[in-house]
């Protein structure tokens, strides 16, 4: 589908494929608005969208033909094909008209406010009241900004450069097309492109800008967005994902009021306690109907998202960078990280979907897209940091005969690292542990049938190592300031080229030396104290974005370079899951949290933006590690079975009947992977709320939570009961999206099912008693038509 992106005489701006439609005017000849985001229209009439509002005491701007000489020419480079006040449109003439009648000091001439217009990138210093899109401080000390029209131009393709990794060439998605609009502040010294990517086969459309210094003098850009949208005025939810370690992506529902609501991180990372989305939808929206409007971000640094709600009820959705204060020299530029924005009539599940689809076809690289992954077992709650050849060998052994694939030896593998106070860095295999080096070990464990997998903490440097010793200043670091601690260690400085190059040399080495096919990629502190000490004063407001650069430059390498090793992203858990990542990561570990229930709730908001394969579940013992609750295994095994499954203990100290369910499990979990992998994921009933004011998107009772996987003709049924309740009525799970005339048969009892019936009244549950319960059902088109 080409020529998905058109403009017409008027400079109205219409991007559109068969998913949405999304358009801008511009006013006056000047003013870039927001016209339209929502299901694709065929024509865009300004008329027929824009709503002029009135209001009285406002800042009004002249409109461009009273004013003469000064403001649009005041660039030396005059509007392309912009109309002037004379040719205003019925839109510019209606704002034009109400504020003439509402605002006296509009009369004399007609003019109108940027507090009434739905911006689409907003500056702050021209009497818009909301916070603007960003913050930029002038060589002269002044704030104020304003952004009017320059030029535009649409190119097929993405557009170079950078796209922060997202969409490289390396994407399913059929046509891309990226339109660029250019606008400028009058004074000549700040130019801001704004870019948008549309493709053929998604229904995600790509956002993000780029500042440039045009002027002679330095100017700082603070935190500037990827994307900023004005949604039509109304009441609405508002929908995000917060947390903690062990707590990952609860999501959270609330009513949308007036005032700035924001979420985000300024540690670094994209954080436990938050996730860069937000949404913001209907109050009647649920998982399958409804209006709901959603952004990412593809980053792994310091994100915020905001919603600030206006006087009028306009509710401002936007997301981007977060404590970023970025200098540019006369002649730089400072490009945002990708936004991700999602809208669908039809609930949250379609959101979801959207989002999983475009992490398959345009994120995750193309080796793993069809790649299934490996059940593995995962030395940490195993053996924690007492790992050594003889144990794991056996970890191998056992592991293979309960389904494994892959071993990863987790912490306590190097130089003299027995707890987590020391050694981060010093990367070579501790001689009493392992001291034949890592190559037996590895070989070992491929004898028994696995492949071998290693964890490191690459980003790390100990106090207490041997590498702090030789290079103090390679850390992050402020001088004359004490550095914080947080686990015994400090973070090293990825910003510097130098630290790069020690990295990619010492992470290439062991993997050449073992040939490990996996690599555990954590990362367990957040930043605080940030300085850098390879970067002049005027640089430091970057450091946070450049270490984000360097870490992407590195994985890029590596990845590059070993494209056999599978980086799964891991910080303490699920502390930096995000699309950013993801283009290195084809797989996640989601939490420290290994419980079954508490997992029920992780997984569940996790699922709002990433597919099922990326998120990592393991089957760990009982009681529980980090909440110490026992759950039958067979619950454990089907909370884990349709995302990417493997083992978090040792099979020597299971139960045998425990270990044959964990088998049965694995090679259940084997069979049905490639059908998982791709298949469209329904959540059915949400978990336990996270505290007392939140809602539900579709709440279930006691904890219960269902979700189903769809794959071509197969329909993958999960139902979780954490607690039992007396008397009550069974559950009935309704399908979403099966068709009338379609008929399933259930793999294990033979049953029939009506599609039609499952869709209206819904599968049954059949009534048990007791705690953790969990059950699956696997059913198989016999007629009719897939969803
Ligand atoms: C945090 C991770 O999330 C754990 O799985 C484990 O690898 C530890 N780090 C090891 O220190």
């Amino acid at each position: 589908m080409a020529g998905m992106i058109s403009v017409d005489s008027q400079l109205t701006f219409h991007i559109r494929n068969s998913h949405y439609s999304y358009a801008m005017q511009l006013l006056d000849g000047r003013f870039l608005a927001h016209l339209y985001w929502g299901p694709p229209l065929v024509r865009i009439d300004p008329e027929t969208i824009f709503t002029p509002r009135r209001a009285p005491y406002l800042t009004a701007i002249p409109l461009g033909s009273d004013v003469g000489e000064g403001s649009a020419e005041g660039f030396g480079r005059p509007c392309v094909g912009a109309p002037r006040t004379g040719a205003a449109s019925p839109a510019t003439e209606a704002l034009r008209q109400e504020d003439a009648i509402a605002a006296p000091e509009a009369e004399r001439r007609g003019a109108f406010s940027l507090d009434l217009l739905p911006q689409e990138y907003p500056a702050w210093g021209t009497g818009e009241q909301r916070e603007g899109a960003f913050r930029v401080l002038f060589a002269d000390g002044t704030e104020a900004a304003r952004l009017e029209y320059l030029e535009h131009e649409t190119v097929e393709g993405p557009r170079e450069p950078e796209l922060m990794g997202l969409i490289r060439g390396d994407h399913d998605l059929g046509t891309v097309e990226t339109l660029r609009i250019r606008l400028g502040d009058p004074r000549g010294e700040l130019t801001v492109d704004l870019f948008y990517l549309v493709a053929e086969e998604s229904a995600v459309l790509l956002r993000w800008a780029r500042f440039s210094n045009s002027g002679g003098e330095p100017l700082t850009i603070r935190d500037p967005a990827s994307s900023s949208v004005d949604l039509p005025p109304g009441a609405y939810d508002l929908v995000r994902l917060g947390g903690a370690w062990g707590r990952e992506r609860h999501l959270l529902r609330t009513p949308l009021a007036f005032g700035r609501h924001a979420v985000g991180s300024r540690g670094g990372a994209t954080g436990h306690q938050s996730t860069p989305f937000l949404a913001v939808c209907e109050p009647g929206a649920g998982e399958t109907k409804g209006t709901v409007y959603a952004v990412s971000l593809g980053y792994s640094g310091n994100f915020q998202a905001v919603c600030d709600v206006d006087q009028y009820d306009v509710p401002r959705l936007s997301i981007g960078i977060n404590r970023l204060r970025g200098h540019l020299e006369p002649g730089e530029s400072l490009e945002t990280p990708v936004a991700l924005l999602v809208q669908s009539e039809a609930g949250f599940g379609a959101v979801s979907n959207t989002f999983h689809e475009f992490a398959r076809s345009g994120v995750i690289a193309s080796r793993w897209r069809e790649e299934p992954r490996k059940v593995i077992i995962n030395s940490w709650e195993a053996m924690y940091f007492q790992v050594n050849e003889k144990n794991v060998t056996a970890l191998a052994k056992e592991g293979r005969a309960i389904g494994a694939e892959l071993l990863v030896l987790d912490d306590g593998w190097f130089s003299g690292r027995r707890d987590d106070t020391t050694s981060l860095g010093d990367w070579w295999p501790n001689e009493a542990r392992f001291p034949r080096g890592l190559r037996p070990v590895a070989e070992a464990v491929r004898r028994e049938g696995l492949e071998f997998g290693i964890w490191m903490e690459p980003e790390m440097v100990s106090p207490a190592s041997e590498l702090y010793k030789a290079h103090p200043d390679w850390a992050l670091q402020i001088a004359g300031r004490e550095n914080t601690l947080a686990r015994s260690q400090l973070i090293l400085d990825l910003s510097n080229r130098e630290v790069r190059e020690h990295l990619f040399s010492t992470v290439s080495g062991l993997l050449e030396e073992s040939g490990a096919t996996y690599v555990k990629w954590d990362m367990n502190r957040n930043m605080s104290e940030v300085g850098s000490l390879a970067h002049p004063a005027h640089r430091q407001g970057e450091v946070m974005h450049r270490y984000m650069l360097g870490l992407y430059e590195l994985l890029g390498r590596l990845t590059e370079a070993f494209p056999e090793v599978l980086f799964e992203g891991c910080a303490g858990g699920g502390g930096r899951f995000d699309f950013g990542m993801m283009r290195f990561s084809p797989r996640f570990w989601t939490s420290d949290q290994s419980d079954a229930v508490e997992r029920l709730e992780i997984q569940y908001g996790t699922t709002m933006l990433f597919p099922p394969e990326t998120i990592g579940s393991h089957v760990s013992s009982v009681p529980n590690h980090q909440v110490g609750r026992t759950t039958p295994a067979e619950t454990r095994v089907l909370t884990a079975l349709p995302f990417s499954y493997g083992f978090e203990l040792d099979p020597r100290k299971e139960p045998e009947s425990d270990r044959e369910i964990f088998r049965s499990g694995a090679l259940r979990y084997r069979e049905l992977r490639d059908r998982f992998f791709g298949a469209r994921f329904s959540r059915l009933l949400g978990p336990l709320a996270g505290s007392a004011e939140c809602r539900r998107i579709e709440g279930g009772g006691g904890g219960e939570t269902a979700w189903m996987l769809v794959a071509e003709r197969e329909l993958f049924v999960f139902y979780y009961r954490p607690l039992v309740r007396a008397n009550y009525e069974p559950r009935r799970l309704r399908l979403p999206g099966l068709r009338d005339g379609a008929v399933y048969r259930d793999r294990e009892t033979g049953l029939r099912y009506d599609g039609a019936l499952l869709r209206s009244r819904g599968l049954m549950v059949e009534p048990s008693l007791g705690d953790y319960q969990a059950r699956f059902w696997h059913l198989e088109l016999q007629e009719g038509e897939v969803t």
